[in-house]
């Protein structure tokens, strides 16, 4: 009896703790819409403004979450691309940075990036 009204509990853990991270990602996705896909794209795809984020370039290991913490509080210098520099964007919180950056990193996983 005690068995499973542990793995009842047990469950009840990880469905809340995937629910979170479902979350985190659907208001990440709202976020990077409105401040960053008509430079990245729709899903981190690209445009002729700016480079796709779901690329081998800024796989974790390369550009880490810091990288993406700095780009949007002080822009980042033309060095990969042609695109021209990428200027700070004003009005995205840190929290919505951080559901950017899970957002981001979920879509590259499911792209075998990592
Ligand atoms: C006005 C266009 C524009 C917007 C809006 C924009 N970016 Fe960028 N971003 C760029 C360009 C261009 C580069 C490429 C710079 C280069 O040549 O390496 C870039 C590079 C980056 C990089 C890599 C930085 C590095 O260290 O190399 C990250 C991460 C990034 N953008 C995230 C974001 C996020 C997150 C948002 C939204 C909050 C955003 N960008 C909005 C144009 C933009």
């Amino acid at each position: 009896m005690k068995t499973i009204s542990l793995a009842v509990l047990l469950c009840l853990a990880i469905s809340s703790i995937a629910f979170a991270d479902d979350t985190a990602f659907k208001k990440g996705e709202e976020v990077f819409n409105r401040n960053c896909a008509k430079c990245h794209g729709e899903k981190g795809s690209g445009t002729d403004k700016g480079p796709p984020l779901i690329h081998k370039i800024y796989h974790p290991n390369h550009h880490s979450d810091l990288s993406f913490r700095w780009a949007v509080e002080r822009g980042a210098r033309s060095h990969h691309w042609r695109f021209g520099d990428m200027p700070k964007i004003d009005g995205v919180s840190k929290e919505d940075t951080e559901k950017i950056i899970i957002y981001v990193r979920t879509l590259q996983k499911e792209a075998g990036i990592f």
